[in-house]
């Protein structure tokens, strides 16, 4: 059971929403392959949070899957190919992706610049789900035998 299915689980034990007041949306995640997955998303879950409770785990480079500490790393990044039912951008989001995109150094570390920003590019950690019908193209998964280390 993933980290948000407990919370949900949780939840459910202390009789606080156990279900009937959880509202579910449809988002569909287009992977790096070409393929699609729909999925039932609970609201306000991010598309980070959405991608990991349905087995789909998006590349975040050093955090292996999980959320940066300060949503600065900006290594969540999306296409969204239909931003309905998906949050706005707020300012902590672009502040986010501008300053990876400039290279800027993020806690403490330096960073190469990234590939410019289309108008369609999100954060993963800030873009929260609202409503139905996103459709999100995810450019890459993240690989957990790229971590994995030597037996010698
Ligand atoms: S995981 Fe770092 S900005 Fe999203």
């Amino acid at each position: 059971m993933s980290r948000f299915g407990i919370r949900k689980k949780l939840k459910s034990m202390l009789g606080m929403g156990g279900g009937s007041d959880i509202v579910l949306h449809s988002l569909t995640f287009v992977l790096p392959d070409g393929s699609e997955r729909r999925v039932e998303v609970e609201e306000h879950y991010s598309l980070l949070m959405a991608a990991d409770t349905n087995g789909i785990t998006i590349s975040t480079g050093r955090r292996a899957g999980g959320t940066c500490p300060d949503g600065g790393c900006a290594s969540c990044r999306l296409e969204v190919l239909d931003q309905t039912g998906l949050s706005p951008m707020k300012v902590g989001e672009v502040t986010s992706l501008d300053n990876a995109i400039a290279g800027l150094p993020h806690e403490g570390r330096d960073r190469k610049p990234t590939a410019p920003k289309t108008p369609n590019t999100r954060l993963g950690c800030h873009t929260k789900v609202i409503g139905d019908g996103g459709r999100v193209q995810i450019p890459a998964l993240f690989d957990p035998d790229q971590i994995a280390g030597s037996d010698e």
